[in-house]
């Protein structure tokens, strides 16, 4: 059970440094069908019964053992549009497909229609029930189509065998209907309704199962938008004119109706209904307000299916001509580019992904079928065309903005603002832009006005008094778990907790990246207004200054950051070094000098950082002030290649907050992230289990003992960035002279922002035996609160945790305007009695005042 536990911790981590959370478990080149014998395999092919290239995968559903695979009858030589494979049988990548209940469905009866004829897509109910919708046509993309009643198909899972068929009605269908999903509400076993959406002819068609009876809504929501019908998928164009086509129910609501969510396909737009209005036909028609419209992906996000999960509640759902899935958690308020989350995204295996399902396991399911090139082109029959996607629900959101752990909403918001501007000022710099004015006054202007905002909105009008306020972080390293001898040399992932011999405890490094990186005020002594990664801040920069002076001036130094550390009560435990990054600027690693031999509150790392107050007014940070905090193995150094989720270039569906600071590193990625406000203490905890990989071909792994995986990712990037560009900057150790132009340091930042954005994973061989930290905070609290009717920032009363531990805070007189020459005015507000561990720095202007013990 332990060694399950933590390969799924191990996946979490090392899976947000590559982006691919899923996993796939079956892929084909072409369908092939298991026949009773091989002589009748032949003998269809030649009767052209069975015409392999016409067979595509439509849809999946997974129950019990069996993964459900529609093949709908497009073209003719399909021998069976309903069938299955037995997830048990694992022999092989690319099984055949059995039909489903059996061939006799199949076979063409008296009448030429087969009791199946050609369901696009299926659900299986909570009840054992499986649920067809049957289109009803063949060879619709051909000459000759013929056309029988659509019908729904009910089969009991159980025994195979078909529960009810229910022929829809005449009335209900028009002359272009195309059933292609559907989505079952099994609340109640008895009284369960079935959705069908009519792609074709915009329509719902409800059936009961209590009352054997269906009727059809209709509402202006399900139509295709005009302005969305224009599809690009790998090259190939094609309008689609599709309408309701995504139909994703949630779980029941407090009043045991659940929420229809859905879209049509030519939409960039979600919509959202309760089923008690589809429930009662009338009651849709005399409400049609009950229809909302939620919001829209954005410009090129027009999706195919939906699929909700009734436990998380999220909404997983398909970006066709962006080759990806993506997610929306719909407890969140607003539907809208940022809250959606990317769960998958590759351009050579997820083209067109076609069906998504969670089973009642919580996996979800995706298979993604290339179904345009089928359709215009042709698919190579070489290649892998058709896959099969797995991954557990909650591995497959973490780190997403569907991540179901509660974030702060007001780090939201404050992300939000500060997106806003930033965002203002790419459109207003873009030089395609009409605008006469020069770029960087506005820019300038913007960011001093949301300056002047800020600093008026944290200090009120009349008050030039700020707190400074400082984080307190403990870190404490939790002894877990038993055995070692559990290393199973068959898989290729493999964890054990490694402390278990000499009752020594390994302890991780920290490292600590501030926020905002750069100090503001310094930045405009130099003429540089924002972040050094925006490109145009360098227009104005006068290049006789040199660079790696400049670097010193605007980043924080170990003054700036610590007010104390200490390992076990003393700094001499601890080795400081710095790592000078891009995005981070200067961070700061605190790595262990000695092995402890016990886990408890009382040992550990105790830390406490300082913030200046013209942080809190400054922008060049897309975080409210704080710390990045990096927990990770001491023989991979923290380098200070982040993942830049902070530039404001266009990007499809911006990661969320607690991935903005991911380490990108692939290789030595295996790291935890926490973030932590100014103002607020963290307690942490931390675990760890050591994993140990099997070197493969195609994956290696290395065993040399000075090599680390991060070091040499980052030599790779810095040298593929010098021969890009011929030059270097302050944060890379290069023997190339530093950029001295603004042509050259635009190419340089642009380069290196792609270059260790796109480098490849397998660039550098992972080290083949890693510890894999875990940090778990156990309690967060801030212990200062903005008290807005008296304008101040005051200490939480009632605060009596951190009883070990002590706490500073401080106050300083600001003059107005925030230069830097505020000085101590108040005392110290709190003391908290026990030890104090670590050192008491002799700090600049910022030194803490009076510590009372
Ligand atoms: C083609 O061969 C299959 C397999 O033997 C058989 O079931 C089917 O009836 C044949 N179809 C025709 C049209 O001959
Ligand atoms: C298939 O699964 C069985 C157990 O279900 C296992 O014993 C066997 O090793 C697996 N085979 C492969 C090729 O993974
Ligand atoms: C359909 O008929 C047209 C001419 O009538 C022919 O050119 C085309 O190839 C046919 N398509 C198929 C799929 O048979
Ligand atoms: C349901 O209704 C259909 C026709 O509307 C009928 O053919 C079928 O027998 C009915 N099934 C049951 C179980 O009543
Ligand atoms: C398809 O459309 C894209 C823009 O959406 C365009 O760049 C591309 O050239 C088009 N391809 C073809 C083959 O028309
Ligand atoms: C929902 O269903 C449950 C069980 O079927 C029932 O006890 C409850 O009263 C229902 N709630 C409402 C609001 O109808
Ligand atoms: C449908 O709703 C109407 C009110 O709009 C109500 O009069 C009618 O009884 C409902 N029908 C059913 C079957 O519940
Ligand atoms: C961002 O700007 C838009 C208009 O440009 C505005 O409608 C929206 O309210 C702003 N959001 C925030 C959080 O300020
Ligand atoms: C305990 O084991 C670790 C590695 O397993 C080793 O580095 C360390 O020296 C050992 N400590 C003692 C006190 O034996
Ligand atoms: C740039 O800085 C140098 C000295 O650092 C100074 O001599 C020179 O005048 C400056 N140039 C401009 C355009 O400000
Ligand atoms: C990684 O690089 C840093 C500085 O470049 C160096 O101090 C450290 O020893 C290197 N670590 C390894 C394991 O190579
Ligand atoms: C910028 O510097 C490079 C060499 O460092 C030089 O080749 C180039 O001409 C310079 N560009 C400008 C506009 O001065």
């Amino acid at each position: 059970m332990r060694g399950f536990k933590s390969l799924i911790l191990l996946q979490l981590v090392y899976i947000t440094s590559c982006m691919d959370q899923l996993h796939i478990v079956y892929e084909w080149t072409q369908l092939d069908f298991q026949f009773p014998t091989l002589d009748d395999r032949h003998q269809a092919i030649s009767n052209g019964t069975f015409i392999p290239e016409n067979n595509m995968p439509m849809g999946v559903e997974v129950y019990g053992d069996r993964l459900f695979i529609t093949v709908p009858r497009w073209r003719t030589g399909v021998p069976a549009s309903l069938t299955y494979i037995n997830l048990k049988d694992n022999s092989t990548v690319s099984p055949k497909l059995i039909p489903y209940p059996n061939w006799g469905a199949h076979i063409p009866g008296p009448d030429g229609k087969p009791e199946i004829v050609s369901p696009f897509r299926v659900r299986a109910d909570k009840c054992n029930r499986l649920w067809v919708v049957d289109n009803g046509k063949i060879n619709n993309l051909g000459n000759n189509t013929i056309k029988y009643p659509p019908a729904i198909l009910i089969y009991d899972l159980t025994t195979d065998t078909l529960l009810r068929k229910y022929e829809l009605p005449k009335d209900q269908v028009k002359e272009d209907s195309g059933f292609a999903n559907i989505a079952v509400e099994d609340r109640d076993c008895d009284d369960t309704y079935a959705y069908a959406g009519d792609v074709g002819k915009a329509g719902i068609v409800v059936y009961s199962w209590a009352k054997n009876d269906s009727w059809r809504i209709s509402h202006h929501f399900f139509h295709p938008d005009p302005l969305a019908c224009d599809f690009s998928v790998k090259g190939y164009n094609f309008s689609w004119t599709d309408a309701i086509f995504g139909l994703g129910l949630s779980g029941p609501n407090a009043d045991n109706y659940s929420t229809l969510y859905f879209h049509p396909m030519a939409s960039y737009n979600e919509f959202s209904v309760s089923t008690e209005y589809l429930r009662n036909q009338s009651l849709a028609e005399n409400n049609f307000d009950a229809f909302k419209l939620l919001g829209s992906r954005g410009p090129n996000a027009q999706s195919s299916v939906s699929f909700v999960d009734p436990k998380t509640g999220v909404l997983f759902y398909s970006l066709v001509n962006l080759n990806a899935v993506a997610c929306w958690r719909t407890t969140n308020k607003n539907y809208n580019m940022k809250n959606q989350g990317r769960i998958y995204m590759n351009d050579e295996t997820m083209i067109y992904p076609s069906d998504i399902k969670v089973d009642y396991n919580d996996n979800l399911w995706i298979l993604s079928n290339r179904m345009p090139i089928w359709m215009y082109g042709q698919l190579d029959p070489n290649e892998v065309n058709f896959r099969v996607f797995f991954a557990h629900v909650v591995d497959a959101i973490s780190h997403t903005a569907c991540d179901i752990t509660p974030r702060s909403d007001i780090l939201d918001k404050f992300v939000n603002k500060i997106k806003n501007v930033t965002n203002k000022i790419a459109a207003k710099v873009n030089p395609n832009s009409a605008a006469t004015v020069s770029p960087f006054s506005i820019a300038e202007k913007e960011l001093r006005t949301f300056k002047e905002k800020c600093a008026r909105c944290l200090r009120g009008p009349n008050l030039l008094k700020t707190l400074v306020v400082f984080g307190c972080i403990i870190i404490v390293v939790q002894q877990i778990s038993e055995c070692v001898n559990k290393l199973m040399i068959n898989i290729p992932v493999v964890t054990y907790t490694h402390f278990d011999f000499n009752k020594s405890i390994v302890y991780p490094s920290i490292t600590f990246c501030r926020e905002p990186a750069y100090k503001y005020d310094k930045l405009l002594d130099y003429g540089l207004y924002s972040h050094p990664r925006f490109t145009s801040t360098w227009m104005h920069f006068n290049f006789s200054v040199n660079l790696d002076y400049l670097w010193d001036e605007i980043t924080y130094n170990e003054g700036e950051f610590f007010v104390q550390y200490g390992l076990e009560g003393s700094a001499e435990n601890v080795e400081l070094t710095s790592t000078l990054g891009f995005m981070m600027g200067r961070c700061f690693t605190l790595s262990p000098k000695v092995q402890l031999r016990q886990a408890s509150k009382a040992s550990g790392y105790s830390i406490t950082l300082q913030h200046r107050d013209l942080d809190i007014t400054t922008s060049t940070g897309v975080c409210p002030p704080g710390y990045h905090v990096y927990v990770h193995y001491t023989r991979e150094p923290f380098t200070g290649l982040i993942d830049d989720a902070m530039t404001v270039e266009f990007v499809f569906i911006l990661p969320p907050i607690v991935s903005y600071a991911e380490v990108e590193v692939y290789n030595g990625g295996l790291v935890d992230y926490l973030y932590i406000n100014a103002g607020e203490a963290v307690d942490a905890k931390v675990t760890v289990d050591e994993y140990v990989k099997l070197s493969k071909a195609d994956d290696p792994c290395t065993y040399l003992s000075n090599y680390s995986a991060n070091n040499c990712t980052t030599q790779f990037v810095w040298s593929h960035v010098e021969n890009f560009v011929g030059c270097s900057g302050p944060w890379m150790k290069s023997s190339l002279p530093r950029c001295s132009n603004y042509t050259t340091m635009r190419n340089l930042i642009r380069n290196y922002i792609n270059i260790y954005k796109n480098n490849e994973c397998e660039t550098c061989p992972r080290f083949c035996r890693s510890y894999l930290y875990n940090a778990f905070v156990t309690d967060r609290q801030s212990f200062y609160v903005w008290d807005s009717s008296n304008k101040l920032w005051s200490l939480k009363s009632g605060y009596t945790r951190l009883q070990s531990q002590w706490i500073a805070a401080k106050e300083y007189a600001s003059s107005p305007g925030g230069s830097s020459s505020e000085a101590p005015t108040g005392g110290v507000q709190d003391k908290v009695n026990g030890r104090h561990r670590g050192r008491h720095p002799t700090l600049g202007r910022d030194a803490y005042q009076s510590q009372s013990e």
